[in-house]
This record gives C-alpha cells, structure tokens and sequence, in this order.
C-alpha cells in the first residue's frame, strides 16, 4: 500500500522504515530542513539502535521517500499517519496540538481523493472527534475519514515494538472503514497473533494516556518505597525483586532510581490531568500529581545526597556525570533526570563535567554551560564525587580500579542503583544511592 507519515521523529520515522520493511511504499513528510536533509541521504537525525540501518536500507531500495511538501504528500496515497510531537504547553500542563492541529489545516485542503487519517500522536481524549469535524469542514468534495492508531513504542527498542508490538489499538467512528485498511496494513504482525482491540476513538485515546499514567505511577511507587527504604535502612532493589514475582506485580519498570523522564511520561501524565480537569474529571487523576511529585523529589533528593557525600557544600567541588540521556540506548535529553540533577549540582556552585555516550551534542545544545567529556575517564580526572545518573551498559560494567587513579576521592552515587555495590566498596571506593 502507499502510505504517507507525517512527522519525522522517534515516532515517525521509526513507523515509516518499518512500514516500508513490511513492504509498503512510504513517503514521509518532515518539515525542519536538518531533519529533512539527513533523511534523504539516509541518514537518522537522533540514536536509536538498527533504525540507521532499516532506513538506509528503505531509502536506497526506493521504498521510502522523505518530502516536505504536502502537496506530493496529498497526491501520494490514500492513507495518512500523523506523528508529529503533542509536546507540553509552555506554562501550563496540557499539551500542545498545534502540530497535529496544521497537519489537518495543511493537508485536507489538498486532498483530490478520499482519504484515511490514521492518528498514531499521543493527544488528549476528544481530539480525533474535534479533527474529524474539522476535517470535513476542510475537505472539498472527498470523504476524509479520522481514526486513532496509538503507538507505544520505547525509544531504544523503537524497532522491535513497531515489528512485533504487543498489542495493536484502533480506534474509530462508527461505520467507519479504519478497521479494514488497518487490517491490510499491519498485516503481518496480526498474522503473529499479536491482539488487535478496534474500538472507538475516545477509548483509544484513554487507552495510550491510561497507559504511560500507569507505567509512570509503577515508578513512582517503587520511587516512594525507595523513600521509606532509605529511611529504614533497607534495600529497594531487593524488595522490587520479591515483590515482582507476584506476577500480579511482575518486575518490570520498578527500577528505582532518579525517576522517570523523556518525551512522554511526565508530559503525558500532565495533559492526562488536564484533559480530566477539562472533563470535570479532575478528581480522579490527583494521584497523578502525586506521581508527578515523587517523581521530582528523587532529582532533588539525590542533589542533597550529592552535597552530603561531600560534606555539605557543593561549593568547588569537581562532579563527574555519568549519563545524561533519559534512559540507556537514547540520546533524547528531553525532560532529562540525569541533565536535571547535573544543572541543580552546578546551581549549587560544583563544577561539572558530563559523559554521555550518545547524548552529549543534544544535552551541550540545552545545557552549553555544563563541561563536556568524551570518555568516563576524562570525566573523571580529579573528580571529587561520581554520579551515574543514566545505566548505559558502559556504565554498568565500570570496573572501580580503573577510575581509582583518575579520581580525587573515591565516592561514588548510583542514581540508578546500577553498579555492584560491592565491588566498588572492595575497590575503596564510598556508595551512596
Ligand atoms: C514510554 C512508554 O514506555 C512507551 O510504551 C510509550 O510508547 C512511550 O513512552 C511514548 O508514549 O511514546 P519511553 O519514553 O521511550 O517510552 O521510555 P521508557 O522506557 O518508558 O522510560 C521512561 C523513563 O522512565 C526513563 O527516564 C527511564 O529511565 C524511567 N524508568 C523506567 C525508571 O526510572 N524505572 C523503571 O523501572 C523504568
């Protein structure tokens, strides 16, 4: 099938190689010029492990074309992807639809045939509705029909939950032919057996806001556990172990640590509260601030561990970073934890040095006053304290003695209770988390 992505990030680009690996033909539709000219020659404008390869691969054999014009977008097919951002509202909790908003302002006008819109942004419940009004207020003599397809792809894994997700959502209006075309589309991974739920458009909104505010409050809690366990002098990491073997439970995102960041989670649980708020619903989401307070406090706290472990003042001293990416195989820095900290340990007058090992030119771009290194080891020299805010493998796998010679005073702060206690201690090293 010919299909169109609108919006070539994370999201969209990952979908438009993958759509094309199932054999589809794809144009994608990328406004910023940088953006737009690395992904005509192939090349990805962010990390994310295999997709270099998939979309080179696409590019070259002729599957996947990338355009900013929408007027080639609206000639190219009948179906259209939106994944364009829905990022948070400056200055206040919901999000911002503005780019979602002008892909159906831009698009529908040009449009000759019927088409279908198939949503994949994360929005707030009732935005299918309102863009499918608006669209057929905007559409000239052609029937554009609007349905929500949810992604929920991780960064890092983009890939792999785009191929083989574990479930697929459509949501659409009634006597809407979404459900059809999606078949056709997704083939493959509902050949897998992979579920399909064909609801309608509000639900499946809620079901990708429901989603991320549940994967957000997991952590958080084990965040609060983390809390009274430091306060009682037990260990977090072993309780989540023993807690998630209740399959109930299971172990998966209790990682206790600096908290979550991205993209997504804190944005999405924020519009989540807002839409409520809107709904009249505001009531049944106040946990979710909740959430959203654990979740800063542990950035903070572990700026106070910082400042303890160096006797009280930050004032001077040399912090090495480890980590600056929100989490591991990324180099998305948005709503980083581990810039977060770094940028509250300089406020408190520490001279900071940050490695990350993909993420330094975003995290220089946000964060140009912080020091950058290019190794664990320049980061190091003459390090007063070491922190490993991100748990990149390279990280995990330190071994102590070779920092011991580099570093003015062995103490070191696991904020995402990654490294081997142990070792570090038997390599003289002091452990905070
Ligand atoms: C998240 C969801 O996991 C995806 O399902 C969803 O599709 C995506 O948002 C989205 O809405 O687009 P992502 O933002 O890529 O994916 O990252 P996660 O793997 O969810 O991690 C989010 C944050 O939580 C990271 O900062 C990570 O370090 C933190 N985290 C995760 C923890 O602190 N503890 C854990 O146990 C797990």
């Amino acid at each position: 099938m010919r299909l169109t992505v609108i919006g070539m990030g994370y999201l969209g680009a990952t979908h438009a190689a993958c759509m094309a690996e199932f054999g589809h033909e794809v144009l994608g539709v990328e406004r910023n010029p940088d953006r737009l000219a690395k992904l005509k020659d192939g090349e990805v404008p962010f990390y994310e492990p295999g997709l270099p390869e998939l979309l080179k691969r696409h590019i070259d054999s002729g599957r996947l074309h990338v355009t900013d014009s929408y007027d080639a977008a609206a000639s190219w097919g009948e179906v259209f992807f939106i994944a364009v951002g829905t990022p948070q509202k400056r200055g206040e909790n919901a999000a911002d639809l503005c780019y979602v908003d002008s892909v159906i302002e831009e698009l529908v006008p040009l449009l000759e045939h019927d088409a279908l819109i198939l949503g994949k942004s994360t929005v707030p419940v009732g935005t299918a509705q309102r863009l499918a009004d608006r669209a057929n207020e905007l559409a000239k003599d052609v029937h554009v029909e609007v349905a929500w397809n949810p992604e929920f792809l991780r960064e890092g894994f983009a890939i792999q939950d785009t191929i083989h997700p574990d479930r697929l959502v459509l949501g659409q209006f009634a006597g809407g032919g979404a459900e059809a075309v999606t078949r056709e589309i997704y083939a493959p991974i509902i050949e897998e057996g992979t579920p399909f739920i064909v609801t309608d458009t509000a639900t499946a909104e809620l079901v990708k806001a429901s989603a991320n505010a549940f994967l957000a409050t997991k952590i958080s809690f084990i965040n609060a556990i983390a809390e009274v366990c430091s306060a009682a002098g037990a260990d977090v990491s072993a309780l989540a172990d023993a807690i998630g073997y209740d399959p109930r439970i299971g172990r998966k995102f209790l990682n206790a640590g600096i908290g979550f960041g991205g993209g997504c989670l804190p944005k999405d649980i924020r519009a989540f509260m807002a839409r409520a708020g809107e709904l009249g619903a505001a009531q049944a989401l106040t946990f979710l601030r909740e959430v959203d307070n654990v979740n800063m406090r542990r950035r903070t706290r572990m700026v106070e561990v910082a400042r303890e472990a160096c006797g009280g003042s930050l004032v001077g001293v040399n912090v090495a970073i480890l980590g600056a990416a929100f989490k591991p195989e990324s180099d998305d820095v948005r709503d980083s934890p581990a810039l977060n900290v770094a940028g509250q340990i300089q406020l408190q007058g520490a001279s900071v040095t940050v490695y990350d090992p993909k993420a330094n030119p975003n995290s220089r771009a946000i964060f140009p006053t912080l020091s950058y290194a290019e190794s664990t080891l320049e980061a190091c020299d003459h390090a007063d304290v070491v922190l490993v805010l991100t748990e990149w493998a390279e990280f995990r796998e330190l071994n102590p003695y070779d920092l011991n010679s580099v570093v003015r005073q062995r103490i070191v702060i696991d904020g995402r209770l990654c490294l081997d206690k142990a070792q570090w201690q038997s390599a003289g090293w002091t452990y905070f988390t």
